[in-house]
Order: structure tokens, then C-alpha cells, then sequence
């Protein structure tokens, strides 16, 4: 492959993830971006496989709806020239910690907000993924059909809560549910809104310049004169659009729209593809960036599906490509055995289907079958070894007490537990000082620990005891200022050890953690942690 072909498919890359709280908008966001990249060819498709997902709460039912192949953990279609792959980020009742890892695969993020709502939980838990790793943040304001809150309001919420100044390139007119359209700062052009009626189809757009005699008329004086007043104050009072900010993830563009009416989307699409980058060099450890054209191939996994049918124990690993030519078959070296793998039997992942890959391209995600040797963020490369920083653990929010039902199966539990949490499904904690052993699950989705439960069971042959704990979070100790047993805690907070013994903190909320900060000077926690090897801990 000559450089300046894989220059040119480095380009025109764009590998992002949509982060948003359930029913902002996202399933509907994602089936028009589809829908303009040809990928599908009917709305609804989406929409339809996801109610099929959600219609249930029960972890198998969902695992058998989706099966192995989960082609919308990323989806990959062609639009004005470029190569888009949208990462999944699942959101309802599968929310878990594959939703975060998955942030680590992205190079930037479009965050979705439903206009009445304002920043929700769980945007706020993927917005701080997106900020660790300084990625740009794209802000799309949905339901701008419906009543909503005021856009300064949103700005300011935004600000307040997730700690980002908002830039807004388009401004909303109308107030009340009496939407007209959105000014397009850079071009100021209106483009008015007409038609939507909460269905598949597209509103009738007429566009306007601020400029043009006639535009109070079209829009009516009153909100012709809100709009001069509004943008007049963004001029002054607001930031500037500064694409250096934008890009390290300190100031984020702001969009309003409407998904279902399909009202904003394309203007916001071609711009957010415009402004976000290709894919980046990534560092590796002793090595530095590494540049995607570089014609060495590397990449990493960041996401392990488990087939959950007893009858195939093979896995699906989720690899991103991060630079030179991904090709089918290809032998590679592969950090955690330090050893070379062929690489058989590679997917790529469309809007409706899976299709054999070829080749694969940085910023490309591409499913291998693992016949159970990747771990998360094992590097994967030709020519001399790298290795990439590894995907962190981020911290649990649900907690179990975990033990078997027959104290003779003891060593199959305890074998089956470690290798879960190896493999990422759970993580592991126990408390020294409690007076008895015992085995803690931790979790960032409820619904992981139905697949302990179950994978226990069909893998290992073991029922479990859970028994729910009180906890809520869990943080890292990074330093302290004294032995923990000497910290100033409240009488809730729980001293414990991870997977490979390094010390953590749980809580029961979060005053909690704040009363611990501010009782101990020279305390510092942390939300996430190293994912240390099984060699690491040797
Ligand atoms: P999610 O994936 O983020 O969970 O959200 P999803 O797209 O499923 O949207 C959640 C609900 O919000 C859906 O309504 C959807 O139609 C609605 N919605 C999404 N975008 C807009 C918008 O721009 N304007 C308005 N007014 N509604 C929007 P639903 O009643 O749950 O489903 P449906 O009956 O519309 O299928």
C-alpha cells in the first residue's frame, strides 16, 4: 500500500460515538445519519431492532436478540466522501462498563441532549470518559419541535454541570413549542422550519438570510427581534468558536434540532465532519505516538463479547485499527501472549449485516474471533512489538456479595470469578478487615451481574449466593495521608481491596466522598484504574 493511499483513507475517516441518557434521542439521530449515508434504506430499521431489545428487561433475552455478531456495536456507511464509524454506546438496561471502553475507541463524541431534560445521569458519566481522554465533544440539542428550556438556560446547565464552556453555531427561534428554525451563525442564514409532524418524515426547510429585507417578515418582527437580541449577546457575552479548544475538548459546539422531523441534522453532519478530526496518533508505552499513516499496523481491543450459547464458547473481540493497513488473514504479534496470531475470520460491521473485512483502515473497528486469547486492550501489530496504554477500570456503581451455594464447588468459583474479572465481564474487591472471606462483584450496569450468575453457572458449573450491598461507588486510593483505618470516614464508608490488591474506598453516595476529601487533607482518590495483567501481578 503506497502512503498517500492510506493517507487518503486516514483522512477521510471520522470514528465517534453518540453519548446521551436514554430517550434523548440517539436511536432516532443515528437512523437518519444511516439514512443520509445510504446505509439503510428505510426509517425505522433501527428503531425496530432496539425496541426489540428494550421490549425486555431479562439479560438473556437481550443477549439472544442481539446474538454474537452485535452489528450495531458499530456501524460503518459513506457519506459526502467520508468513511464514518459510529460506535455503539448501549444506554437502557445493557448499560455496563463495555459502554465506557467503547468512549476509548472513539476520536471524538456528538453529545445529545433532549432539550427539556438538560444534562442527564448518564450523560454526565460518558461526558467524564470523554474528558479524561480530551476528545472534541460535539453538542446536538434534540426535540427543538417541542417545548423545551430556554438555550441559555441549556447553555448554562451544560457549563455548570459538566464544567465545559458551549460555543453555539446555530441559534433556535421561537419559543414555547412555537419552533421556526435555527440561524446558522457562520453563514447567517435562517433555515425555517415547517411541515414536522413527529413522524419518519423530512420537515420542508426555506432558508433566509438575516441579511434579507423580508426576513422579519418571514419569521415575524418579535422573533426576528429576540434573534438580533440573542446573537448580539452571544457576540459579547459568549466564546468564541475556537477550533484549537474544540479539538482538545474544552469548548464544545453547540447544535439545536430535531431528529424525528429531521429538521438541523444534515447541517449539523456536515459541519461536525467537518470541524472533528481523522484519526490521531496514539501513544505506546516506551515508543510515543504512533501515527496512523504509519505503515506498521497496530491496534487494540477494547470490547470482548462472550457468546452466551453454551454450545460456541468463542468470543467476538472488538478491535479498532490505529494505523497502517488492517489486511484478512494476516499474522500479527499480539502483547498479552507475546506471540504471533493469525488473524482469521475477520467482520466488519454494517447498519444491517456483517460482512467479511478485507481490509481495514485506522479509525475501522473490525470483529475477530477470539478463541478466548485477547484480553481488553491487548495491542495487536506487526513488525516489532508496541503496546498501547491500556483501557482502564472504571469504577462499579452496583455491588454484590457474591459466594456459592455449595461450599464444595469453592475452587470452581473462585476460578470462574477471577477470569470473569480478568476478562472485564465484573470486577473483584474484598475487605480485609471484615473477619471472614469473602468475595465482592462490582458493576457499572445491574445487568452484568445476571451474566455472572449465568456464565457461572453454564461455564463453570456453579450456582451463586448474591446478596446485594448498600455501596454506590468505589474509588481508588492514589495517596493518603495516613493508614486508611486512621482516615476521618463516615461510619457507611467501607475500606476495601481490588482484583490485585491496591486500596479503594466504597461509599454509599456521594456526600459521602466529599465529606472524605474534606475530613483528610492529602487524600486523593481516583474514579478509574489501571487494568494490571495477570503477568503484571506476578
Ligand atoms: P434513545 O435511543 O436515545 O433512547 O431515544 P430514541 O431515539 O428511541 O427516542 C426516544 C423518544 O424520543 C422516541 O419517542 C422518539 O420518537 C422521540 N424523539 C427523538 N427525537 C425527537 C425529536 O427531535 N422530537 C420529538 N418530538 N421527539 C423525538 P417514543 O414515543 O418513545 O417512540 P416513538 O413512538 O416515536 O417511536
Amino acid at each position: 500500500m503506497a502512503h498517500p493511499e492510506l493517507r487518503a483513507e486516514v483522512a477521510r475517516r471520522r470514528t465517534f460515538a453518540i453519548i446521551s441518557h436514554p430517550d434523548a434521542g440517539k436511536t432516532t439521530l443515528t437512523e437518519k445519519l444511516l439514512l443520509y449515508g445510504g446505509a439503510i434504506r428505510q426509517a425505522g430499521s433501527v428503531k425496530a431492532r432496539k425496541a426489540a431489545r428494550h421490549a425486555t428487561s431479562d439479560w438473556m433475552e437481550i443477549e439472544k436478540q442481539r446474538g454474537i455478531s452485535v452489528t450495531s456495536s458499530a456501524m460503518q456507511f459513506d457519506y459526502n466522501g467520508f468513511r464514518i464509524n459510529i460506535l455503539d454506546t448501549p444506554g437502557h438496561q445493557d448499560f455496563s462498563e463495555d459502554t465506557y471502553r467503547t468512549l476509548v475507541a472513539a476520536d471524538s463524541a456528538v453529545m445529545l441532549i433532549d432539550n427539556a431534560k438538560g444534562v442527564e445521569e448518564q450523560t454526565i458519566k460518558l461526558f467524564k470518559v470523554c474528558r479524561l481522554r480530551s476528545i472534541p465533544i460535539f453538542t446536538f440539542i434534540n426535540k427543538m419541535d417541542r417545548t423545551g428550556r430556554d438555550p441559555f438556560e441549556l447553555m448554562e446547565d451544560i457549563e455548570s454541570v459538566l464544567g465545559i464552556r458551549s460555543c453555539p453555531v446555530n441559534w433556535p427561534i421561537g419559543i414555547h413549542g412555537d419552533f421556526k428554525g435555527v440561524y446558522h451563525r457562520d453563514t447567517r442564514l435562517i433555515e425555517l422550519y415547517s411541515g414536522g409532524d413527529h413522524g419518519q418524515g423530512q420537515v420542508n426547510v426555506e432558508t433566509v438570510s438575516i441579511d434579507d429585507p423580508d426576513c422579519p417578515d418571514k419569521i415575524g418582527q418579535s422573533y426576528y427581534d429576540k434573534l438580533i437580541e440573542d446573537i448580539e449577546l452571544l457576540d459579547v457575552a459568549g466564546d468564541e468558536f475556537d477550533m484549537e479548544k474544540i479539538l482538545a475538548g474544552q469548548l464544545t459546539p453547540m447544535f439545536f434540532g430535531s431528529a424525528t422531523n429531521n429538521f438541523g441534522v444534515e447541517p449539523f453532519l456536515n459541519r461536525f465532519l467537518s470541524y472533528t478530526k481523522s484519526p490521531t496518533p496514539r501513544v505506546a508505552e516506551g515508543v510515543g505516538p504512533i501515527d496512523p499513516d504509519d505503515e506498521k499496523f497496530t491496534g487494540f481491543i477494547f470490547k470482548i463479547q462472550a457468546n452466551m450459547n453454551p454450545a460456541h464458547r468463542d468470543r467476538l473481540a472488538f478491535m479498532r485499527v490505529c494505523s497502517g493497513v488492517f489486511e484478512k488473514g494476516m499474522t500479527v504479534w499480539h502483547s498479552s501472549t507475546n506471540s504471533k496470531v493469525k488473524l482469521a475470520q475477520p467482520q466488519t460491521f454494517m447498519a444491517q449485516e456483517h460482512e467479511s473485512v478485507e481490509t481495514a483502515y485506522p479509525g475501522d473497528i473490525i470483529g475477530l474471533f477470539d478463541p478466548g486469547i485477547f484480553r481488553l486492550g491487548d495491542t495487536i501489530c506487526t513488525g516489532s512489538p508496541v503496546r498501547y496504554s491500556g483501557i482502564p477500570l472504571f469504577a462499579p456503581e452496583f455491588f454484590c456479595r457474591v459466594s456459592p451455594e455449595d461450599s464444595m464447588k469453592r475452587k470452581q468459583f473462585l476460578k470462574g470469578i477471577n477470569q470473569l474479572s480478568q476478562e472485564g465481564a465484573i470486577q473483584t474487591f474484598k475487605r480485609p478487615n471484615i473477619g471472614r472471606e469473602e468475595m465482592i462483584a462490582g458493576v457499572v450496569g445491574v445487568l452484568q451481574m445476571d451474566v455472572l450468575e449465568y456464565r457461572l453457572k453454564s461455564e463453570y458449573g456453579v450456582d451463586i449466593i448474591r446478596e446485594n450491598l448498600p455501596f454506590r461507588f468505589v474509588r481508588w486510593v492514589v495517596e493518603t495521608p495516613k493508614p486508611l483505618e486512621k482516615l476521618r470516614l463516615t461510619s457507611t464508608t467501607a475500606i476495601a481491596e481490588d482484583r490485585v490488591g491496591r486500596p479503594v474506598l466504597m461509599f454509599e453516595n456521594e456526600w459521602s466522598i466529599r465529606l472524605a476529601g474534606e475530613n483528610n487533607e492529602g487524600l486523593v482518590l481516583a474514579e478509574t484504574a489501571d487494568r494490571m495483567t495477570a503477568d503484571e501481578m506476578e
